[in-house]
């Protein structure tokens, strides 16, 4: 039976509809060197029970490694009848070293724990990608945070003008949860280093082998304490489509800061050409499609979790074919952001920014007003009674028209006693932000620190 795993205790073949529905090799072929790693250090397990001889074990694993040589150069693949990339990968064995000694790998394991291992060493491998390609984002932000130690741009709440900030604040604001999400990835991976091979279909197998010992052929940290666990479960696998999905959501957060500050109304950046693409009919057109793909994505990455819990939802212990469709998602969210986490880091770090046109916006929408309040306050000013004075400040602001830097000692005077000319000098986007010299605020000199905080967060992904 052409790459088929089982068959005695049936009459017939499947049939067409059937064999089409369940074929999975043009998806899961790309675990074959993981399925051929797993082969390996099963063949050794076999050695040790004396399954497999000395000399049956080392043309066997020749065998497996010269079929992972042509598999990573593109020389082997699939046949159209095979099911799975299991069965094709033990009909091509059969067929290279013959029934007798091909037949023999199969003993003590079973597809269930072969791809349950085969997803959490794939996972492991294809994570690290990321974390490396992620922290060529986090790079990127705290380049342009060093070009641009003073600079200063309105801060928003509600994209309304909140306080002035740092350029450099805001962009290590975006460096954080980037680099939440590769801490993610790496606390990720102490959970995937479990190995689920030797819990054979469900039970565990009666053959001796050692699960201990294949899972530190395969690089893994130990092996599952629960055979049933180890065939059934993929919290795990919908753990990494979440850590995709939330790497896309954040790398959306900053792709929307992208689009607006490249908009003329903002006019805080622009993009370089390599990085943006033009119209087919407006010729001044030059559009921040990489921003707007991140966007795009991030809503395919949720779907994608979304999807993947739905399907592990009601299933009952322990395998299930359902378990198959934990595949397509969780690579689909590898595929999307292997490309598209580079071109944000080459996005991020060709922006060219305009401090000037950022430092004139900066004072507008009365930014100072909190300035205003806490100049009353260091003045023994309760708040509650500043933040008053402060606010009825913007109102005549308003009604004449005016900053609250161009306020006479008379309007002064009359909003409230406990103004001063005194306070206007003071009253500056740069004193603002000098001012929030705490821990995480956004003072030059703590931003500086914060840079070297997250450059050394990076360093030690
Ligand atoms: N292709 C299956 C999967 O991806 C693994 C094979 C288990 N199949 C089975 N009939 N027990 O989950």
């Amino acid at each position: 039976s052409a790459g088929r795993l089982w068959g005695g205790r049936f009459a017939g073949g499947p049939a067409e509809a059937m064999a089409e529905l369940s074929r999975s090799t043009s998806f899961d072929w790309r675990l074959a060197p993981h399925d051929l790693d797993g082969s390996v250090a099963h063949a050794n397990a076999l050695l040790r029970v004396g399954l497999l001889t000395p000399a049956e074990h080392e043309q066997m694993v020749a065998e497996l490694q010269r079929m992972r040589a042509e598999v990573l150069a593109g020389t082997l693949g699939p046949d159209p009848d095979d099911e799975d990339v299991h069965g094709a990968l033990e009909r091509i064995l059969i067929e290279r070293l013959g029934a007798d000694l091909g037949g023999r790998l199969r003993a003590g394991r079973s597809r269930n724990d072969q791809i349950a291992t085969l997803i959490r060493r794939y996972l492991r491998s294809e994570l690290r990608v990321v974390l490396g390609s992620l922290l060529e984002v986090v790079e990127a932000l705290a380049d342009q945070a060093a070009a641009h130690p003073e600079a200063v741009m309105p801060g928003r709440t509600h994209l309304q003008h909140a306080q002035p900030v740092l350029l450099a604040h805001h962009l290590l604001a975006h460096a954080w949860p980037l680099l939440r999400d590769g801490r993610r990835v790496v606390d990720l991976d102490a959970r995937l280093a479990v190995s689920p091979y030797g819990s054979s279909a469900l039970a565990g197998s009666s053959l001796g082998l050692d699960p201990e010992a294949v899972a530190a052929d395969l690089g893994f940290s130990g092996s599952v304490a629960n055979s049933i666990d180890g065939t059934a479960a993929r919290d795990l696998v919908a753990e990494a489509a979440f850590v995709l999905a939330q790497v896309g959501v954040d790398l959306s957060r900053l792709s929307e800061d992208v689009i607006l500050w490249c908009t003329a109304e903002f006019g805080f950046a622009t993009l370089a050409d390599a990085w943006s693409t033009g119209s087919s009919i407006m010729p001044q057109k030059k559009n921040p499609d990489v921003a707007e793909l991140a966007r795009g994505k991030a809503g395919r990455l949720i779907g994608n979790l979304t999807g993947l819990l739905a399907t592990l939802k009601g299933l009952p212990l322990a395998y299930n074919r359902d378990l198959q469709e934990d595949k397509e998602p969780v690579f689909d969210s590898l595929d999307q952001l292997r490309v598209l986490v580079p071109a944000v880091a080459g996005m991020v770090a060709t922006l060219t920014f305009h401090p000037g046109r950022m430092a004139a916006l900066a004072p507008q929408g009365f930014s100072l007003a909190t300035d205003v309040a806490d100049w009353l306050v260091r003045r023994r000013v309760p708040f509650a009674e500043a933040h008053e004075i402060a606010g009825a400040c913007v109102r005549r602001c308003e009604a004449l028209g005016i900053g609250l830097d161009q306020l006479s000692a008379a309007d002064l005077a009359e909003v409230s006693e406990h103004l001063s000319p005194e306070m206007l000098p003071e009253l500056t986007v740069e004193a603002s932000v000098r001012a929030r010299d705490q821990r995480g605020g956004t003072a030059p000199q703590r931003v500086a620190e914060q840079l070297a905080e997250v450059r050394a967060e990076a360093a030690a992904l």
